[in-house]
């Protein structure tokens, strides 16, 4: 008995390893299980991008060392030293490969899904142009019409693509800039004199209720929608607004909870309006919010690596030894080790509130029943 489920682990280890070599090659070779659903679409911000900004000119992308340390591939232009959120999330969901950048996808590999994230772009247009280029929020949407074109093609019969696009999961992450390369940059942008906060939530989530809108016109049904995570938590947040005493920049994180509970409000009515979509909300913040001490993290307010004057990590510096110890990767962005944590609880809530109404592995359960939706 004892030796049988010893050899049984022994094999379930080595298939979960070869699984995961299909996985860094990125050729899977013999489909050992299907996905749980067919595509996984994801529109985005840095924390997300798998180097759609490479070919951009602008500061913010970092396909160089010390980025990707931990990656099978290397810098990718991934802004972490492993795998991001949704890297763990495509593998939790069953794909063999991770979901092709828009900027690299050619082909049939689309038909897997497409990541159109892109560092420093936000649902305004302008958040991050100090940077450089970007693919905004709106862009990102012209980008998955040319894909939806391309699946057309692909199928020959659009009410097949239709029916595709149905099944599929999308993930939407955006705002983070919004405020940090935008509301709290007044050297560069005005929006913080023009609104409140509380007004300029409302700005952002009717914009985004359009962009939502335009995504849903174009297919999708299996929606979840990220919230902002704690913005003053972040080394650079610390480092260039002092705290006023307390532990973060307690207006940032006022300012995520003001746009988060306005995205709450909009998932209802969304789910209201939209019987035929399940939309769900990933609680970020609440996720971020916790001990990480518990979590096995010992630096919780400094980055891995060295920083430069932007927060991203400088070129070719070693950075931190155990880079399981940190929170912060770089002065904005995860480890590894944290992304783990929060795309495990994306996908399987721990608490009550990770998400909202279900996780993300019960999204992807859902059955979508074909409608005549015009795309
Ligand atoms: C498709 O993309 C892959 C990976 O970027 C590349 O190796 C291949 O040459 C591309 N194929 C075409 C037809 O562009
Ligand atoms: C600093 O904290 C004090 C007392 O809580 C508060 O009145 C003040 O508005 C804070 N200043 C800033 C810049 O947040
Ligand atoms: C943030 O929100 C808390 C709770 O609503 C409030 O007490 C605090 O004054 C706010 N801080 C700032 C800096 O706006
Ligand atoms: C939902 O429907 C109501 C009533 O028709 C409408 O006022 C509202 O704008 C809709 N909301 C969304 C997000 O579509
Ligand atoms: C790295 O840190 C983790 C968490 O503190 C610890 O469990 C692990 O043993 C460390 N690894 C090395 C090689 O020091």
């Amino acid at each position: 008995m004892a030796g049988g489920t010893k050899l049984l682990a022994v094999v379930i280890a080595l298939s979960w390893v070869s699984n995961m070599q299909q996985f860094v090659q990125g050729k899977p070779q013999a489909v050992l299980g299907k996905p749980q659903v067919p595509c996984f679409f994801i529109f985005g911000d840095s924390v997300a991008d798998p180097g759609n900004n490479n070919k951009l000119p602008t500061l913010a992308k970092v396909n160089y060392k010390p980025y990707g340390i931990d990656f099978p591939a290397g810098p990718t232009g991934r802004f972490c030293n492993g795998r991001n959120i949704v890297d763990i999330l495509a593998e939790l969901l069953g794909f063999e490969n991770y979901i092709p950048a828009f900027a690299y996808a050619n082909g049939t590999d689309i038909l897997q899904g497409v990541n159109y994230a892109s560092g420093a772009a936000g649902i305004r247009k302008e958040s991050g142009k100090q940077l450089g280029a970007r693919i905004s929020m709106g862009e990102q949407l012209k980008n998955h019409r040319t894909t939806v074109l391309r699946i057309i093609d692909i199928f020959g019969k659009k009410s097949l693509a239709k029916n595709q696009l149905n099944q599929c999961l999308y993930s939407v992450g955006m705002g983070s800039n919004d405020y940090i390369n935008n509301y709290f940059m007044p050297q560069y942008y005005t929006t913080s004199q023009k609104y409140t906060l509380e007004e300029y939530a409302d700005v952002l989530i009717k914009q985004y209720t359009r962009q939502i809108l335009k995504l849903h016109q174009y297919g999708a049904r299996k929606v979840a929608l990220v919230g902002l995570g704690l913005i003053g938590c972040t080394p650079d947040a610390i480092k260039n607004y002092g705290t006023n005493g307390s532990a973060c920049v307690d207006i940032m994180n006022n300012a995520s909870q003001i746009f988060n509970g306005k995205l709450v409000s909009l998932v209802d009515e969304l789910n209201t309006n939209l019987t035929d979509s399940q939309f769900i909300y990933i609680n970020s913040y609440g996720m971020g919010s916790g001990d990480a001490t518990l979590a096995g993290f010992k630096v919780l307010n400094a980055g891995c690596c060295e920083a430069d004057e932007v927060g991203q990590c400088v070129p070719d510096l070693t950075p931190c030894q155990n880079r399981s110890e940190y929170v912060f990767w770089d002065s904005f962005h995860p480890t590894e080790a944290g992304n783990l944590i929060s795309a495990s609880r994306t996908y399987t809530a721990s608490e009550p509130s990770d998400t909202y109404p279900m996780d993300m592995s019960q999204l992807a359960e859902l059955q979508i029943n074909p409608q005549v939706n015009e795309i």
